[in-house]
């Protein structure tokens, strides 16, 4: 689904990011691993279009969306999830679904009457699937409250809802456990693991090596920007390469 080749980013004189070639395969959910530093977030930027590489290509099922805006590549299926802001905190739960769909509202509609109707018929649609999205994760009935209300596995959870109200292909998740409650933790995997069994594809940052072990089909290491090696969990987490470079204090 997303072949990533080449990808380089400089801060500076600084090589941050310098990847050979990264697969994310459609329905799968993909890991990346590696310690603080290696360019993993770096990576999800410069796929996700908040910065630009300086050199490398990726290909979304073959079409070059290379150094695409955020909402450009959010139009064509792959969005990258970000922690809910305090200005996203200030809305209710189903507020913040509401706005995360894209701004069709009205735009280039001309006779008035037609644009309210459309308006209406948008905002009633998003609601429906706002509501549906909700009740898959028992926070319908919290609808209403402010977000800042909700514990941090439940903004998580939040977070990957935003994501699916674009209806996405692909959608990068950067630290899914990070600030998450255990009994959470397994509520969220639970929820990611039933959209892939429903065809979405993942990307997973994460340090937490049990929701590696359980969300990930395929894991890449980075080191220094580089990918090391990839493979399973049992490949990955038995590599002495891998447990030299920082996972022998981890696993
Ligand atoms: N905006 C930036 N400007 C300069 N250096 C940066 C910037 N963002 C990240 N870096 C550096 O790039 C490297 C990779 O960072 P990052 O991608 O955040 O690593 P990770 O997410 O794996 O911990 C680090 O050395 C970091 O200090
Ligand atoms: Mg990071």
């Amino acid at each position: 689904m997303l072949k990533i080749s080449g990808l380089t980013k400089m801060f500076g004189a600084y090589r941050a990011l310098n990847v050979g070639n990264i697969d994310i395969p459609r329905a799968q959910i993909t890991g990346i691993i590696g310690p603080n530093g290696a360019g993993k977030t770096t990576l999800f930027n410069t796929i996700g279009g908040a910065l630009r590489p300086n050199a490398g290509t990726v290909l979304l099922d073959g079409g070059d969306v290379t150094g695409l805006s955020p909402h450009r590549l959010a139009a064509k299926g792959l969005i990258r999830t970000f922690q809910i802001s305090r200005d996203l905190s200030a809305l209710t739960i189903l507020e913040n679904l509401l706005v995360a769909r894209p701004g069709q509202l009205g735009e280039g509609v001309v006779s008035a009457l037609f644009a309210r109707r459309k308006i209406r018929a948008e905002e009633e649609a998003a609601i429906e699937q706002a509501r549906s999205l909700l009740q898959r994760v028992d926070l319908w009935r919290l609808a209403d409250q402010s977000a800042s209300s909700l514990s941090g596995g439940q903004k998580k959870l939040l977070e990957v809802l935003r994501a699916m109200m674009l209806s996405p292909k692909l959608i990068l998740l950067d630290e899914p456990a990070a600030g998450v409650a255990p009994t959470m933790e397994g509520v969220l995997c639970d929820f990611i693991l039933e959209l892939k069994a429903e065809g979405v594809t993942f990307a997973i940052v994460e340090h937490d090596m049990e929701m590696v072990k359980r969300l990930c089909d395929d894991i890449y290491v980075l080191t220094e920007g580089r990918e090391m090696m990839h493979g399973t969990y049992e490949q990955v987490t038995t590599d002495p390469r891998v447990l030299n470079a920082f996972l022998g204090s981890m696993v």
